[in-house]
């Protein structure tokens, strides 16, 4: 379903504007992480009460814990006291964790009301806000609770940017160079000269956010799913998943686990499919730029254990996204006598 993304510095203020000129309703629970509550809460309160919307807002914990069922309850105890109706809207303020537990708030609450995504982290602009997967974590895994649910406007502020820790630059970084990998070689080439320089004022940055979203969009717009297409979003992610849950979501952003889980997926490319040894060393150079947490203690068998568990499987086969040059990918099966070769290639990144 077609949504409208802004992208650009100085939209906050602009925000109760646009929720009108989408034709929005009058009363809104604006959710969003204690952090990012801080920062940004009053402008996003007082551009809406400009525009005649009532806002409530509320602040839930900073991190991953945050995306749980008990906190999806505490929402919809928020919503039922204050007596939001269908035509509520529900504004997201914040990363990934705010936006995947909102919107899966907005798509259940009384089965379905508005959302808006205003995503303030790297990441969260050019990934999670973009495609409608919205959900919550189960202590048996990571995101088995949700729904696809598209949001009814997407408002990306660069300018919230400036007071995003080095961390998540990196972490989002990772995402914008998997888009590049995947899809598009001049992205890929532009993140090279960027590496190191990239901040909130970078006269690059709008241009860098738009692609991504462009990419995200049209691979969503095929496959809303994730039937087929869609699963080319997931390179680095089938070994950057398994060293998530490997180290209990506690170790790495989840960027950096896709940065050593790119390198990995980048180095079985080579050695067993069609990537060209001078690509690969061309994406290992810029990979092992990024500085990132260290890989724990592997075994074999706990890496395939966790593989097992991707959610790109099928019928029991581990699949992956292989490269076949920079900017063109497929997704296909994998062995397990493959995939143990990698843990001797991580050692050698140590
Ligand atoms: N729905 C999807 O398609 C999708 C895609 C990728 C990831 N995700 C999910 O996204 C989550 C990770 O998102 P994330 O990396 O944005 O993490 P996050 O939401 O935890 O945010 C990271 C940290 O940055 C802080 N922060 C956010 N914006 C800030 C700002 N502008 N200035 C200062 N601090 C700021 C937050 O308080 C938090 O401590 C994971 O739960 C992951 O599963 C979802």
């Amino acid at each position: 379903m077609p949504y409208p993304v802004y992208i650009g510095s100085g939209l906050l203020p602009q925000l109760g504007s646009l929720y009108r000129r989408h034709g929005l309703g009058g009363r809104a629970l604006l959710v969003s992480d204690e952090t990012v509550l801080e920062l940004y809460a009053d402008t996003v309160l007082d551009s809406l009460k400009a525009n005649d919307v009532e806002p409530i807002p509320v602040g839930i914990p900073a991190g991953e814990a945050s995306k749980s069922l008990h906190m999806a309850d505490q929402l919809y105890e928020r919503l039922i006291r204050h007596r939001f109706e269908r035509n509520a809207v529900i504004v997201a303020l914040g990363g990934g964790v705010v936006g995947d537990l909102a919107g899966f708030v907005a798509a259940t609450y009384l089965r379905g009301v508005s959302l808006i995504q205003l995503p303030t982290t790297l990441l969260a602009q050019v990934d999670s806000a973009i495609g409608g997967k919205t959900g919550v974590n189960h202590s048996l895994g990571k995101n088995l609770i949700g729904a696809f649910y598209a949001p009814s406007l997407v408002v990306a502020d660069l300018g919230t940017l400036a007071s995003l820790p080095q961390r998540e630059w990196r972490s989002g970084l990772a995402e914008v160079i998997k888009y590049g990998l995947i899809a598009d070689r001049a992205l890929f080439e532009q993140t090279e000269a960027l590496v190191g320089k990239l901040d909130a004022r970078a006269p690059e940055l709008e241009s860098l956010v738009s692609r991504c979203v462009s990419i995200k969009a049209e691979v969503v717009g095929e496959d809303e799913r994730e039937a087929g297409r869609r699963k080319v979003l997931n390179f680095g992610h089938t070994l950057g998943h398994a060293l998530e849950s490997i180290t209990e979501y506690k170790h790495f952003r989840h960027g950096e686990a896709v940065l050593w889980g790119m390198l990995g997926e980048a180095f079985l490319s080579q050695r067993f499919g069609a990537l060209p040894e001078m690509e690969f060393v061309r994406i290992r150079r810029l990979l092992s730029r990024l500085e990132k947490p260290a890989l724990p203690d592997l075994d074999e068998q706990t890496l395939l254990a966790h593989v097992q568990r991707d959610k790109k499987n099928q019928d029991g086969r581990v699949h992956m996204v292989w490269l076949r040059h920079i900017g063109k990918c497929q997704v296909q099966p994998i062995d397990a006598k493959q995939l143990r070769e990698v843990i001797g290639f991580w050692a050698t990144e140590t």
